[in-house]
């Protein structure tokens, strides 16, 4: 799937090699966009041919351009200082790119046959509240999972649900103290446990206000979980109703988003492998104990590892050694990553550092991919801990009136409900994404529900825009031509705007290199961009015939490239709006 703008620079460098006799591997190296792309297309820098001609680099551009045998693509060569710059023949590459992007068939990538990659994300914990971190690990995760598997990649997605712990015995604390509740629901759950642990705290200050007919919250919900470790049937029953009522509540929530996981592994999975763990981490010889409490000391690559308490119970970090054991055994990943906000860091440096301790050849497979936080978002639940589906029904009901207010030529007949459903989500998942992964998010609704600027929503209607013009084409007895015409595109817009869609899979493979949605979104904006432009300028129903099924192609192959786009980062589009 080699792009056209890369057999351009492909036959350059050829010819450049050709009469230079300087190798073409470090030509093709050299050849790039120009800085200013008012110079060119492409450009060479001519310092090495300076060397090879004995001239100065600047007199070596000149040459090049005056006896250079320019490829059937170019149109022009130009010397500017040291860099011979080339222009690409308008028509005929715009021609070359749709035609290749509308014959391409994005949906089979050829299968990489190098071992899973396990994407492990999302993660809440149950039964404690979500926060808006887990929002943005939700949303990165799943654009990554979509983008490595549209690569052809073998994904394995895992919610690694924290669904262990000594929450529970809180929720049980508080059901114990305040009676179950009637209508159970994720919020209820975490209202308990935050008013059992906020009771737990008052008792510690004042230990006074237990009352002698009861231990105090905090021994409830020690013993509580003791008794779930020890499998204890009324024990195991309340958690087993903690973890039904929340995993309903999250996959109906994650499906309203699109998202499904291979597996829901959370920690308790792995209780029963955490002697194994000990024991090889014992026999290895590695374990020492500081403060009472056993772990692995890693130096300056992660200090103190602590996998034991000082009473003998497993850690987070014990149980993510177990979870890389399961998973290299029965995934085979060639890469494992962990996308979990950034005050983790250690915490997956200490999990690779004691995977190389044990000599596991995967730890180097181990990548955090850390995020940044999400600032700002204050939604009607207020602050940072946020009630997902509430979020979203916000979100949508928010989208409804801007639409309303932003949009005045709404199309009739059309279920605005729907409309505000995918704005809405749109906006929130693009939210999400635009910034580069590490940066802090600085959320406001106004910008996030924008039409106009960087926002999801300015992507979306930019789509149905699109797919507007196909529609009146259609309607007026148009279809587009597989194999435009080069002659008929010959305007700038029109050019430009291919030249961005030529770049659809290089940049996907990049955002997947670096793992960064980001970068995928950015290039939604920059295409919706550029086709704004293109839509004022190529106008299709009116043009004589050969030129507006020409142009019909063109915003064809746009409407390919920005669906596909929009949906690796998980939003829907919508065809009209
Ligand atoms: N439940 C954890 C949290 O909320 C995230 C788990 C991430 N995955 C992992 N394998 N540690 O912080």
């Amino acid at each position: 799937m080699d792009s056209i703008l890369f057999h351009s620079r492909h036959a350059l460098a050829q010819e450049i090699s050709q009469l230079s006799g300087l190798e073409y591997s470090k030509i093709i190296q050299a050849v790039e966009r120009p800085k200013n792309t008012e110079h060119g297309d492409l450009a060479f820098p001519a310092f090495l041919l300076g060397k090879i001609w004995g001239c100065p680099p600047p007199q070596a551009a000149t040459r090049l351009c005056t006896e250079l045998q320019l490829p059937t693509t170019v149109e022009s060569a130009k010397a500017i200082g040291p860099f011979a710059n080339f222009r690409l023949k308008r028509g005929e590459t715009s021609a070359a790119i749709v035609s290749r992007i509308l014959k391409s068939d994005f949906a089979v990538w050829p299968k990489r046959e190098v071992g899973s990659v396990v994407i492990d994300y999302s993660s809440p914990n149950i039964a404690k509240p979500f926060h808006v971190g887990h929002l943005r690990a939700t949303l990165v995760g799943h654009a990554l999972d979509l983008m490595y598997r549209k690569l052809g990649y073998q994904v394995v997605s895992v919610n690694h649900l924290g669904d262990w712990g000594t929450q529970f015995g809180f929720v049980w604390a508080g059901c114990t103290l305040w009676g179950k509740p009637e209508t159970p629901s994720v919020a209820t759950l975490v209202e308990l446990y935050k008013k059992a642990t906020q009771l737990k705290e008052e008792e510690e200050k004042n230990p006074s206000l237990v009352p002698s007919d009861r231990v105090s919250v905090n021994e409830m919900a020690r013993k509580y979980f003791t008794d779930l470790e020890a499998n204890i049937p009324y024990a195991r029953e309340f958690w087993e109703w903690c973890l039904e009522i929340s995993l309903d509540y999250f996959k109906k929530t994650y499906a309203r988003l699109g998202i499904s996981f291979d597996h829901y592994m959370g920690e308790s999975f792995y209780s029963d492998k955490l002697e194994a763990v000990q024991n090889e981490l014992t026999s290895s010889g590695i374990l020492t104990e500081s403060q009472g409490a056993l772990g692995i000391d890693l130096g300056d690559h992660g200090g103190f590892a602590r996998v034991l308490t000082p009473d003998g119970r497993s850690l987070y970090l014990t149980r993510d050694i177990a979870t890389a054991f399961y998973r290299a055994a029965n995934f085979h990943f060639s890469k494992a990553l962990y996308v979990v906000g950034a005050p983790q860091a250690l915490h997956f440096q200490q999990l690779r550092g004691v995977l190389e301790a044990l000599g596991k050849p995967y730890a180097k497979d181990i990548v955090h991919i850390p995020f940044g936080h999400v600032l700002g978002m204050k939604t009607r639940g207020g602050g940072e801990v946020v009630e997902l589906n509430a979020l979203l029904d916000e979100a949508v009901d928010r989208a409804g009136l801007a639409y309303r207010e932003q949009v005045e030529k709404r199309p009739e007949g059309l279920d605005e409900k729907q409309v505000a459903e995918a704005v809405g989500l749109g906006a929130i998942i693009f939210s999400a994404l635009n910034r580069s992964r590490i940066k802090d998010v600085q959320f406001s609704w106004d910008h996030a529900l924008t039409f106009q600027g960087d926002s999801g929503p300015y992507a979306l209607y930019a789509y149905a825009r699109i797919n507007g013009v196909r529609e009146k084409a259609k309607e007026s007895g148009l279809t587009p031509e597989l194999a435009p015409r080069s002659e008929c595109l010959e305007e700038e817009t029109a050019f430009q705007l291919s030249l961005v869609l030529d770049q659809f899979e290089a940049t996907l493979e990049r955002a997947v290199e670096e793992n960064e949605p980001s970068i995928l979104a950015t290039y939604a904006i920059d295409v919706a961009k550029l086709f704004s432009k293109a839509y004022l300028d190529l106008k299709v129903v009116g043009a004589e015939p050969a030129i507006a099924q020409s142009r019909f192609s063109v915003f064809e192959a746009t409407a390919k490239v920005l669906e596909e786009t929009l949906n690796l980062l998980g939003m829907k589009v919508l065809e009209r709006m």
